[in-house]
């Protein structure tokens, strides 16, 4: 089955859709104890743009809040093409942005989305060069204040390549998770990505093996990347 992509596909996301148990798989070993202490804030992210990011952060947060009674909340990292508020049909205003600007207050920029558990904040009033000029320290504030309400904060992230934002982010994250559109991202490049990662000490939790021309959709191969976990928790 190959995913149709008529835009609205995160409303429609619930527990019979085909590739929920691969979600569902995913969201288990994210939070299986081994992972799980202290990495509740989670940024999804690729090598280059265009890999599946927002698909699989979106998939992955609503499988989370469908899969228990905790609070979940997604955030639009992605502030120079955001995307959540389009799939989760709601205005762009009032979000990130309003929030690092002090123009809003958290709690007034949080907004609830169909699933009764997870709430979204999107990306916010439009600002060129976002991330140079608002405040990473708010940023980070921002995030522990989050980390006290909810049981995972999932940020749908920029590319690594060629964005710095996302670096400076992966520094405020307690791990990354790597979409990668199989067959598409040259090898020297996805490792020039996880190598920038690394050096950042952010654990890199996982990949996504996002592949839209295979019959199904998604693969998961967390083993993969196990060394790249020893080794950053090491430093941290
Ligand atoms: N497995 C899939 N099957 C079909 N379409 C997919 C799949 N994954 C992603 N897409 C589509 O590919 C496009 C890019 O996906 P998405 O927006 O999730 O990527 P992204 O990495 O967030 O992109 P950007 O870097 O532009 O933010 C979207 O139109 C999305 O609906
Ligand atoms: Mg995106």
């Amino acid at each position: 089955m190959k995913r149709k992509n008529n835009g609205n596909g995160v409303l429609q996301f619930n527990e019979n859709v085909p590739h929920f148990s691969d979600f569902y798989q995913l969201i288990s070993k994210l939070t299986a104890v081994r992972y799980g202490i202290n990495k509740k804030i989670l940024m999804i992210s690729s090598a280059t743009e265009g890999e599946g990011k927002t698909t699989v952060a979106s998939y992955t947060a609503i499988t989370a809040a469908l899969s228990s009674q905790d609070y979940y909340i997604l955030i639009d990292g992605d502030l120079r093409k955001s995307m959540l508020h389009k799939q989760f049909q709601v205005k762009r205003e009032g979000g990130l942005v309003d929030i690092l600007a002090d123009e809003m207050e958290l709690a007034d920029a949080i907004k609830q989305t169909p699933y009764a558990n997870l709430h979204l904040v999107t990306a916010g009033t439009y600002v060129k060069n976002p991330f140079k000029l608002l405040s990473m320290l708010k940023m980070k504030e921002t995030l522990i204040r989050m980390r006290k309400h909810y049981k995972m904060i999932f940020i749908d992230g920029p590319p690594i390549i060629p964005i710095s934002d996302t670096l400076r982010l992966a520094q405020l994250v307690d791990g990354v998770l790597l979409v990668i559109k199989a067959g598409r991202t040259p090898r020297t490049v996805l490792k020039r990505a996880v190598d920038l990662l690394n050096e950042t000490k952010c654990p890199l939790l996982g990949v996504v093996l996002n592949d839209t021309h295979e019959v199904l959709p998604y693969y998961y191969h967390h083993k993969y990347y196990n060394y790249q976990y020893e080794e950053s928790n090491k430093t941290k």
